[in-house]
């Protein structure tokens, strides 16, 4: 299907959805509801609202802005996108705006072209949650800069397709499969032995599994399954390997990097806090609780940034960044998100040659050298939400992190 044709039936499919749904709710309220479908719809509308916004889409009324939470700024968001399509209609790849940034890239760059170059043969990386989506493209264009990628996967098995994938492609590619499971901290520990024993260095860390699950569910440590394995399983692992990365970059002089992939859906949280209340079943949203550890995966890189730096260590930095929004398996179990990603932000989101690029960007060019504690989209910089500015917040986060970390 070519031309208009496309994006139009996309759009009437999430008209006829959006007002099916508007019809059970008609304001988003973010509530305390395990099916809130509407919840569901704001996690997909109000981050690309802002983001649209900022790529100087027409302003969005601030009375209107403040509907973020209501329907009438998810139709406008839709109508947004669908002006978006128009945009770029005819254009083979994913329907989005090449306005290029500082770094000279745009949400159309790729990983490979922000990384076009580059020598990365000196350096070891792992990627975590590399057995598909965003990981795995990560993974093999790393390889193909020559970088020894350790892929930490809980799949071997499937982890095993990707690599053939990689080694096809670029047959001398340095690759490894390691089994860790974030959402288990006995798992992690006993990843970070393995790794360290193997005597392999650290230049970087790629923070990138995560899941998206509607059901409350609690991880092995009882900890609530979003905060486990988006942030807690990560914390846990870059302390584990700090020394690791410390001790490779002291001695080879190179900058380590450690890159967390968060998501604009951090800025659904409103008034975060961290505490027992995360495992409170009663008051569960699998949306929120998803906003929630992506909110935690950009305090962690700047708590720990500013911990690095205040103890004098200058080679490691530690950033964050939102992909883009990539059809990927992440919304497998959420299915309203599936029809929503299957129509209308299908036609707009980015391929995940797209939806690599950042994390690639921060992992080996050297634009960013010596950059740390930042969020970036797209390849370039971009101010996260006021809560993930906050330094008391990230503190609190850090204390709290510890304290479920500690001796378990
Ligand atoms: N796709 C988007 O639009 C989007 C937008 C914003 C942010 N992000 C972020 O991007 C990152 C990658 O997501 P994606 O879109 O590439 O999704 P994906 O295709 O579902 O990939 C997620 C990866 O995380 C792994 N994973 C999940 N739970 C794990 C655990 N307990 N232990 C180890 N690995 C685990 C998965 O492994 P299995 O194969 O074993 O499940 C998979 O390899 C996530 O952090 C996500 O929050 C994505």
């Amino acid at each position: 299907m070519n031309g208009i044709m496309q994006p139009l039936i996309s759009y009437l499919n999430i008209e006829i959805l959006l007002q099916r749904v508007a019809k059970t709710n008609d304001v988003v309220s973010g509530g305390n509801n395990e099916n809130n479908d509407v919840g569901a719809l704001t996690f997909m509308v109000f981050p690309p609202l802002q983001l649209l916004e900022s790529k100087g889409y027409p302003r969005i009324s601030s009375k209107t802005k403040m509907k973020g939470y209501t329907w009438n700024g998810t139709t406008m968001l839709i109508k947004i996108l669908c002006f978006e399509m128009k945009m770029t209609e005819g254009s083979s790849s994913s329907a989005t705006v090449d306005k290029k940034g500082e770094s000279g890239f745009s949400s159309s760059s790729t990983a490979e072209e922000v990384t076009n170059g580059i020598d990365g043969s000196r350096l070891t990386a792992i990627v975590t949650g590399a057995t598909g989506g965003i990981g795995a493209e990560t993974a093999r264009v790393l390889a193909l800069r020559g970088v020894h990628v350790v892929m930490a996967v809980r799949n071997t098995e499937m982890c095993r397709k990707v690599k053939e994938n990689i080694l096809t492609e670029t047959p001398d590619a340095k690759v490894d499969i390691m089994e860790l499971d974030l959402s288990s901290q006995a798992s992690v520990r006993d990843f970070a032995t393995r790794y360290r024993s193997s005597g392999l260095p650290l230049h970087i860390l790629i923070n990138n599994a995560g899941v998206l699950a509607p059901k409350f569910t609690l991880s092995k440590d009882k900890t609530e399954l979003h905060f486990a394995t988006n942030h807690l399983g990560h914390f846990l692992l870059t302390n584990l390997l700090l020394e690791t990365m410390k001790i490779t970059c002291h001695e080879q002089k190179t900058e380590g990097k450690i890159i967390n992939v968060s998501s604009e859906a951090h800025r659904l949280v409103l008034n975060p806090t961290f505490s027992d209340q995360i495992n409170d079943k009663s008051s569960y949203n699998h949306i929120y609780a998803y906003g929630l550890s992506k909110l935690a995966n950009i305090l962690h890189a700047k708590e720990l940034s500013r911990l690095l730096k205040e103890e004098g260590v200058d080679y490691i930095t530690t950033n964050s960044l939102h992909p883009g929004v990539i059809v990927t398996d992440l919304f497998r179990n959420c299915s309203i998100l599936s029809v929503i990603f299957n129509s209308v932000l299908k036609c707009v989101a980015k391929d995940v040659s797209q939806g690599a690029a950042t994390t690639c960007y921060l992992a080996l060019n050297p634009k960013v050298k010596g950059v740390s504690g930042e969020y970036f989209c797209d390849s370039n910089l971009v101010k996260p939400s006021s809560k993930a500015a906050d330094p008391k917040l990230a503190k609190e986060l850090w204390e709290f992190s510890l304290t479920l970390t500690t001796s378990k």
